[in-house]
């Protein structure tokens, strides 16, 4: 921003001194031209003009831009831009001088909606469905999804980590009209009113989940600081242990046990995943203990778009937080880490096609666009909601299912908790292969799995 100021204004200045020096030359006293050689008469541009056009072209394009950006259609379902929320003003984002670099990041973060990139593109585009799900799917500030508001919109967040004992979504003042939303501003998790900047802090995940079982592990989530904020939301929303105390299970779609999605947070804490009888996990995780945990990876130099790996074409190429920390454990050579990261990657979603596999081969089909995710066929015409797997034969099944959806929708599952992830699939994968837990899982998967869950066990 204060970028494109200083260059409207170098502009400015530019044709200011030039129209300057063009008038001293009018002024300087010239020499009287001999009569016999009249020149034919050169036409004087008009500076005045010109550096008007010059003005109204950089106000032009500024304001253009800026205005797309910052408003957002109530007739739409689309967000064509940012909402200023009243209650903070312009600077709600835009803070400090330490703000301005964060604001270009944070535009072309997932919290952002990735609204920058959209306006790269074409400054009228709005950011839809498929850019940001989770911003955008539903209208989350209606009455109907309070429940979702403290994940799903600024607001509900704001007013969630500024005081959860006394938080009542119903008290969600929003500030916008027809079909506006919310992406995560920067107020939302910056204490804006008061000037400090601050962030909010929502004290330890204990205070905050959203579910209660296993209850000694969440009440063993230690205080993160900074990144108390992160596990509101990314620790999901229902638990393996809640499969387990289920009451009944038959009759019932697998919305009612969904973990919900990018649940880094429960697979770090060992909170979500559903484990099975008899076997031992892992309880130390190395990456747990990390100082700062998700901001040390995903924000090192405070970078808000909120990335730890650089992406090209599909594959890892950059390691942001591997300077500051990855090199204290994992040592100086970072193309190493870089390949096993992008070799665990496809071994990770090769172990999830296995299991999605075992699992078609019960008759329960995995959709995972289409929730509830689970199908007693497996054409995709008839994945509807009418037609969701409902018949489950088992706890242990169910818990496959849940387990198969929740890593596919937490795709640094094995960044996130290494060893643990990989008996978590194991497991998976032995039981659903032959309905017992007898270390079998490697005998029928292909070879990549095989390399992946190998040690496990
Ligand atoms: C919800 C966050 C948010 C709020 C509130 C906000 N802005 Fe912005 N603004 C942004 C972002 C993001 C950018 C893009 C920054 C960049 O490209 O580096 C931006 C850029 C701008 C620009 C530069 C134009 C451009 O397109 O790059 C201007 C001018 C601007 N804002 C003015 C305002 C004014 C005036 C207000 C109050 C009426 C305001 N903004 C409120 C987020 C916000
Ligand atoms: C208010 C809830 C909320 C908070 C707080 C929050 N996130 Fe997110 N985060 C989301 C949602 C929702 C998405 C997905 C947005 C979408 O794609 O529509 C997301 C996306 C992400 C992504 C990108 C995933 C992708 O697929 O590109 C990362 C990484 C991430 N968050 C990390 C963090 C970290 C680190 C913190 C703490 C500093 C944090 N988040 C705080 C809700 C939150
Ligand atoms: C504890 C925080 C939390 C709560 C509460 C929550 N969500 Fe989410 N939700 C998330 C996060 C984080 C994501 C980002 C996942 C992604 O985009 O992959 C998400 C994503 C979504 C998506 C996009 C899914 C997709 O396919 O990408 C939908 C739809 C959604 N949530 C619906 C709901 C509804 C409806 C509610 C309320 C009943 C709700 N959520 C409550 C955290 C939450
Ligand atoms: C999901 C929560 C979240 C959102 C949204 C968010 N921030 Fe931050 N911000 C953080 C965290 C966490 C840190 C501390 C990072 C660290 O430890 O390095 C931080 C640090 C900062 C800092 C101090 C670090 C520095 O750059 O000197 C600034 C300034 C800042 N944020 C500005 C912004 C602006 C501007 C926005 C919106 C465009 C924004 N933040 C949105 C979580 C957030
Ligand atoms: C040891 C470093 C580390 C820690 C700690 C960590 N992450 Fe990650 N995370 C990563 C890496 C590396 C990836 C990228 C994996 C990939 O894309 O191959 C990732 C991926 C993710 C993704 C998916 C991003 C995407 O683009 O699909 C989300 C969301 C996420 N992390 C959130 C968090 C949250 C929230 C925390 C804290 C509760 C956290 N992470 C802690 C390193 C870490
Ligand atoms: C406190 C020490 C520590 C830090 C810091 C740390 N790690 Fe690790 N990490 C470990 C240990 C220990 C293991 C397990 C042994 C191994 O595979 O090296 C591990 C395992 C991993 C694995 C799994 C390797 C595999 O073969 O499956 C990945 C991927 C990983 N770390 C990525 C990262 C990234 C990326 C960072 C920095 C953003 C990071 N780690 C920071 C200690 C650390």
């Amino acid at each position: 921003m204060r970028g494109r100021y200083l260059v409207i204004l170098l502009v400015v200045l530019a044709v200011v001194f030039a129209g300057c020096s063009q008038q001293e030359e009018k002024t300087a006293p010239t020499p009287t031209p001999t009569p016999e050689k009249t020149p034919t008469p050169v036409p004087t541009p008009d500076i005045e003009k010109i550096k008007q056009k010059a003005v109204e072209d950089a106000v032009h394009e500024l304001m253009v831009s800026a205005l797309n950006l910052h408003y957002d259609n109530p007739n739409t379902p689309e967000v064509e831009g940012v909402n200023v929320n009243p209650e903070f003003g312009c600077s709600g984002c835009h803070f400090s001088k330490e703000a301005v670099p964060r604001m270009e990041e944070w535009g072309r973060s997932a919290h952002g909606g990735h609204v920058l990139e959209v306006k790269e593109e074409d400054v009228t585009k709005a950011v839809t469905e498929e850019d940001a799900p989770a911003w955008v799917h539903y209208d989350f500030k209606q009455p109907n999804r309070q429940p979702c508001q403290k994940c799903h919109t600024s607001t509900g967040f704001r007013n969630f980590v500024s005081d959860p004992e006394n938080y009542n979504p119903e008290n969600n003042t929003f500030l916008l009209t027809g079909q506006q939303k919310e992406f995560l501003y920067c107020w939302a998790c910056h204490k804006v009113e008061d000037g400090s900047f601050e962030l909010r802090n929502p004290g330890r995940f204990a205070r905050v989940a959203e579910y209660s079982e296993p209850a000694d592990r969440i009440s063993a989530v230690p205080d993160l600081g900074e990144s108390n904020l992160c596990m509101v939301c990314h620790s999901g929303r229902s638990s393996g242990a809640a499969i387990k105390s289920a009451e009944e299970i038959k009759g019932k779609h697998f919305g009612a046990f969904n973990s919900h999605y990018l649940a880094a947070g429960g697979i770090i804490f060992r909170t979500l995943p559903y484990e099975f009888e008899g076997r031992d996990y892992v309880s130390s995780n190395p990456h747990a203990s990390i100082e700062g945990l998700c901001t040390a990876c995903h924000m090192s130099n405070a970078d808000h778009t909120f990335e730890a790996v650089e992406v090209k074409n599909g594959a890892v190429v950059d390691i942001k937080a591997y300077d500051t920390l990855c090199k204290k454990c994992h040592g100086d050579d970072k193309n190493a880490l870089i390949s096993t990261i992008n070799e665990r990657k496809s071994q990770y979603e090769s172990a999830l096609k296995t299991i999605e596999k075992l699992l078609a081969e019960k008759g329960i089909y995995y959709d995972g666009e289409r929730y509830p995710y689970f199908y007693g066929t497996p054409n995709a015409e008839e994945h509807t909601f009418a037609n969701a797997f409902k018949d489950w034969p088992s706890k242990d099944i169910l818990g496959a299912a849940y387990n198969l959806n929740l890593l596919a929708r937490e795709p640094g599952a094995f960044v996130h908790n290494p060893e643990y992830v990989k008996q978590i699939i194991y497991d998976t994968i032995d039981f659903l292969d032959d309905g017992v837990l007898n270390k079998s899982a490697e005998k029928s998967v292909p070879e990549d799995v095989k390399a992946f869950i190998q040690g496990a066990r």
